[in-house]
């Protein structure tokens, strides 16, 4: 059934015959691929709280129904009672690692064992551990801008925006340097689990992946236990609550879904600030007339573009939102990129302003699932972005990319080229 939607996808012409029965939200189409933000308007404007037949669940745009579905724990991330999610299990079955991978990792889990899994990676993944990563971070984007400063001319995503974040991700879990690329492989393979309609060959990829990733960190765990170091998989080892440390299906899964969570989103994040700076060029200018801007700024291209489109939860009571009544067992779609351009909550929302400091913006999303990699997944975007401009503070291209990614979760440029010089 995978391996038929994903070949419907890449059809087209078949997708616009059956646009009529996606209603107002079809994202397979080329022009939302190429402009979200006018689906989201209109949307919002229209039908805040859209009943998608062909999703069967409720879209929301405004950021006040967005905010509360993120919060209020009648919404949860445990699926395991929805149709979609019964259907990955059945793929799942006879893989225990890819059955392990997802159902013991903390976006699909909820509740106290959510709570309880949560707070011991927390005590491994600390905001110290984060600072320590800028040196490496800062060497590893001299040594990717300096390979491509020769040649005069750069493709963001695949010289700079895709590479970084694996090997920040590699650095942080302690990924010795000779497995990088063996790393990077399984980023590219694994990238299906946040959105499994876009890949190709069905669930297989994903499977597999999996498998040697575990297989890669049994190995890694096994070492790290008779040898341990100051890396986040060491302190995961050492992480205590009460008496109790993570099994080995949670150690396996939590490193992975680092990997997946962590390398697609802040590869689009790099891209679309790269090609936000090409769009508006005030602002580049007023960034590049003051680097003490970058920390906004990067909080800005994540509003403006944010690099993750939605997330749903299913709904463990009846319920209403924007007046529409929703029932227990049912899935809502929380809009993070239609919610960050919510008139009611930011001034002027299709701006880009650099200097915006009243930006509560939802793109790591809130409440208990708060993305545990946002600070660091900032601290990637401040180097990346910081080093390109003071190295190469004349770089050119054109103000739109030539493709978006072919996703209807994540969002940034497929490819974007620029001129150094
Ligand atoms: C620009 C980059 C990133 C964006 C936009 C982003 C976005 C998100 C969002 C929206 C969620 C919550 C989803 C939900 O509520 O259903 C999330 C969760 C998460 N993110 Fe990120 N993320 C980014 C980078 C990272 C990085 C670099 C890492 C780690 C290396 C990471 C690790 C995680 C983890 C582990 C969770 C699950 C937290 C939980 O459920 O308790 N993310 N992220």
């Amino acid at each position: 059934m995978l391996r038929f939607i994903q070949w419907l996808l890449r059809r087209e012409g078949l997708l616009r015959l059956l646009s009529p029965a996606f209603g107002r939200f079809n994202p397979f189409l080329p022009e939302h691929r190429n402009d979200p933000h006018a689906t989201w308007r209109t949307l919002r404007e229209e039908v805040p709280v859209y009943r998608s037949r062909v999703f069967g669940a409720f879209l929301c745009t405004r950021y006040d129904d967005v905010l509360r579905i993120l919060r209020d724990p009648i919404f949860t991330t445990d699926r395991s009672g929805t149709a979609g999610m019964r259907a990955v299990m059945r793929v799942a079955k006879g893989h225990p690692d890819f059955a392990g991978l997802i159902e013991r990792n903390l976006l699909t889990l909820d509740g106290p064992e959510h709570r309880r899994l949560r707070k011991l990676v927390s005590k491994a993944f600390t905001p110290r551990r984060i600072e320590q990563l800028r040196p490496g971070l800062e060497a590893t984007v001299d040594d990717l801008l300096e390979r491509v400063a020769e040649e005069g001319e750069m493709e963001v995503v695949s010289s700079l925006a895709y590479p970084l974040p694996v090997i920040a991700i590699a650095d942080l879990l302690g990924v010795p340097q000779q497995d990088h690329d063996r790393f990077r492989d399984w980023a590219g393979r694994l990238v299906q689990l946040l959105d499994p309609f876009q890949g190709r060959g069905g669930a297989k990829p994903m499977i597999e992946a999996t498998s040697e990733i575990f297989d890669y960190f049994r190995g890694l765990l096994a070492d790290r236990r008779a040898n341990p170091r100051d890396d986040l998989l060491s302190a995961m080892l050492a992480a205590e609550e009460d008496g109790e440390r993570l099994a080995e299906v949670d150690l396996l899964s939590l490193s992975s879904l680092l990997l997946v969570a962590g390398h697609e989103t802040t590869s689009n994040l790099i891209g679309s600030s790269v090609h936000l700076l090409l769009r508006f060029p005030d602002e580049r200018k007023r960034l590049q007339d003051d680097l003490g801007l970058l920390s906004t700024a990067v909080d800005e291209f994540l509003r403006f573009e944010s690099p993750i489109q939605f997330t749903d939860r299913a709904v463990l009571e009846d319920c209403e939102i924007g007046g529409q009544a929703i029932r227990k067992g049912q899935l809502v779609v929380a809009g993070l990129q239609a919610a960050n351009r919510d008139p009611a909550h930011f001034a002027d929302p299709d701006r880009l302003d650099v200097g915006r400091t009243d930006n509560p913006h939802l793109a790591f999303s809130q409440g208990a699932h708060f993305c545990l990699g946002s600070q660091l997944a900032k601290l990637e975007a401040e180097v990346a972005i910081g080093a390109l401009l003071r190295r190469f503070p004349d770089f050119s291209g054109p103000p739109q990319p030539s493709a978006w990614r072919r996703s209807m979760i994540v969002r940034g440029p497929e490819s974007l080229n620029v001129k150094l010089a």
